[in-house]
Parts: C-alpha cells; sequence; structure tokens
C-alpha cells in the first residue's frame, strides 16, 4: 500500500480539523505520490469571509492536520505551500515532528458553553508558538456586542449564517457540516427564535432583530476570563492556520478550550478596535478557558471512496 493510499485510509481522522461555520470546504486529490488540497467554491463564504481570511486559516488547520495524522500513522510526509491556491502533501526524508497525536486531532472541538470563571494567561500554557495575545474579556463584551449587531444585521453575512445554520435534527444536512443547534448551545425555543429571524431576513433587521439576536450573546464575555488574539506573524496566512490548530490543541492538553469569536474581526470597526488594542493584525480571536460542560461533537462529511472525486 502506498503511503497515499495508507494516509487516504486515515481520512476520517484528519477531517476533524476545523472550518469556519464548520463547511469543511476542503477538497482533496490522491495522486500517486502526492495530495492536494484544494478548496471547493461552493463551500466559501464570500459574504463572511470576503477576504479569505478564515479560509486560508482553515485550509492551514487541514494541513496541519493531516501531517499529525499522517506521522500518527508513521509516515513521512510534508507539505507544499509554494502555490497560493492549493496545498500539496509530499512525501519528507522524516516524519513530521510534532507533540500532537491523531487521537488529540479526533478529541478538539469548539466549546461554546460557559467556562470556569479565571483568567488565562499566555504564559501560563507551556509549548505555545509566538504570536499570542491576551485581553481580559470584559474588555471586549461591548465589542463583542457591537460585533453581533454588525453581523445579524448585515445582509451578506446573515444569508451565510443562516444557510449553514443545521437547528433541525431532521434536516439530512444535520450529520454532515454546518452549526447544529447543540453545537451552538442553543435550546428548543433558541434555535426556533434564530432560525425565524434569519428566515424573515431583511424585514427582521428593520424591526430591530440584529440588536435583539445580538442581545442572546451579550453575556459571553462579562466574566471573569480570557481572550487571546492569533497575530499576524507569517506571510503566509495558511501558515497561521497551521499554528492556529497547534494552539487548540495545545490548549486542550492543558484542559483547555477554545471558542472563536471572528465577528470581533469581520466586522470592520470592532476589527479596527483590537488591531490597536493588540497592535498587530489580528488573524483569530478567540475565548479560552476550562468548560463547564463537555463541548458538543461536531458533523462532518463523510470520507471520500476511493476512485470518487472529491
Ligand atoms: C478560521 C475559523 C474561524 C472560526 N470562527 C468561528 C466563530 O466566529 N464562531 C464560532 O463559534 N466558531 C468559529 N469557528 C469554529 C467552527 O465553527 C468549528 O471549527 C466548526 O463548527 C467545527 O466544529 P469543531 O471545531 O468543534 O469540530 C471558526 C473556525 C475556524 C477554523
Amino acid at each position: 500500500m502506498s503511503w497515499v493510499d495508507r494516509l487516504r485510509a486515515r481520512e476520517t481522522d484528519f477531517r476533524r480539523a476545523p472550518s469556519a461555520h464548520n463547511t469543511q470546504p476542503w477538497t482533496l486529490d490522491y495522486r500517486a505520490d502526492e495530495i492536494v488540497i484544494g478548496t471547493d467554491p461552493a463551500r466559501a463564504l464570500p459574504g463572511s469571509d470576503p477576504h479569505g481570511r478564515d479560509l486560508a486559516l482553515g485550509l492551514g488547520a487541514f494541513t496541519e492536520a493531516c501531517l499529525i495524522v499522517a506521522a500518527d500513522a508513521g509516515l513521512s510526509v510534508g507539505c507544499d505551500l509554494r502555490d497560493r491556491r492549493r496545498i500539496r502533501l509530499v512525501p519528507a526524508a522524516n516524519r513530521y515532528v510534532t507533540p500532537f497525536t491523531a487521537a488529540d486531532v479526533a478529541a478538539r472541538r469548539v466549546a461554546r458553553g460557559a467556562y470556569t470563571s479565571g483568567k488565562v494567561v499566555v504564559e501560563s500554557v507551556p509549548g505555545l508558538d509566538a504570536g499570542l495575545v491576551h485581553v481580559p474579556s470584559r474588555a471586549l463584551a461591548r465589542d463583542l456586542a457591537a460585533a453581533d449587531r454588525w453581523l445579524f444585521g448585515t445582509a451578506a453575512p446573515a444569508r451565510e449564517l443562516r444557510e449553514w445554520l443545521r437547528l433541525n435534527p431532521a434536516d439530512p444536512r444535520y450529520h454532515q457540516d454546518g452549526l447544529t443547534d447543540r453545537a451552538l448551545g442553543l435550546n428548543r425555543f433558541e434555535a426556533r427564535v434564530l432560525g425565524g429571524a434569519l428566515r424573515a431576513y431583511p424585514m427582521m433587521s428593520r424591526l430591530g432583530g440584529p440588536a435583539l439576536l445580538a442581545a442572546s450573546g451579550r453575556g459571553l464575555l462579562r466574566y471573569d476570563g480570557s481572550v487571546w488574539v492569533l497575530t499576524a506573524r507569517e506571510a503566509d496566512p495558511r501558515q497561521a492556520g497551521r499554528r492556529l490548530l497547534r494552539t487548540w490543541l495545545t490548549l486542550a492538553r492543558h484542559g483547555l478550550a477554545a471558542h472563536p469569536l471572528s465577528q470581533l474581526i469581520d466586522c470592520p470597526a470592532t476589527a479596527a478596535r483590537l488591531a490597536g488594542r493588540v497592535g498587530a493584525v489580528p488573524l483569530a480571536v478567540f475565548r479560552v478557558g476550562r468548560p463547564v460542560r463537555e463541548p458538543v461533537r461536531s458533523a462532518r462529511l463523510a470520507p471520500s471512496a476511493p476512485g470518487s472525486p472529491r
């Protein structure tokens, strides 16, 4: 069996990589001696990710997951990022050196519920890459409310959110992709309100819906907690995506979880304030802490069957 086939047999493992709105936009072209990772335009988020920042981060995180799973399988695989549009997994002289395993990749998940009180400063977590900045959660509470109002009040991101929400367990896509009511921590009533409000767009926007929807996240940062900002250090944001996954896996090793709050950098006004606060370009921003409850496991598309294009 070639290394390509052996890694392909582990596709379910590296598909646990995170992606914005859980779109899983990666395409995989399994060739004789390389695997080409591209993206599916039908799974892009042009409205909420107009500059492709999240797409690049997601691709980088996916690549890191592939390298970790390959190393775990005893395969010597590296990645070639010279082409801006695709990433190639190629044979390497040595196994990728990483402290993480396929089990770490599989266990990682976003935790959107409550965290126990207490700050987590970057210096208290050993093994992290550079480029992370701590901000006390309360300092961003007002900006999060503003960013949420922007998110729910701006047509294109609101439409994409509606498209990728999976609020009904009877939806055939419920176990495949997108953001489920459970993953978002919504009860049935909240799920109905959110679904109805987004369906009623743009009328709900004129009736003050964005402010009402944004109110539901108002308490999220009003506690003695921490937000971390991953800042740009590399010319290629896909390298930052690799760093993002390593950060989340390192946190998990210490019993800590992450909850991205990308709206803070999607909304132009709050993005500018955050950049000023951290003195760098913010690429990802997430709450960090110890979850009170076990986070939900998100859905994934089935791996591609050998012989079928992806
Ligand atoms: C670049 C990027 C941005 C993300 N932004 C958000 C976000 O703003 N809010 C959120 O709740 N989750 C965000 N996520 C997390 C995804 O929604 C999550 O990875 C996906 O739903 C799969 O869930 P899992 O990571 O728990 O497996 C982001 C993930 C990535 C890679």
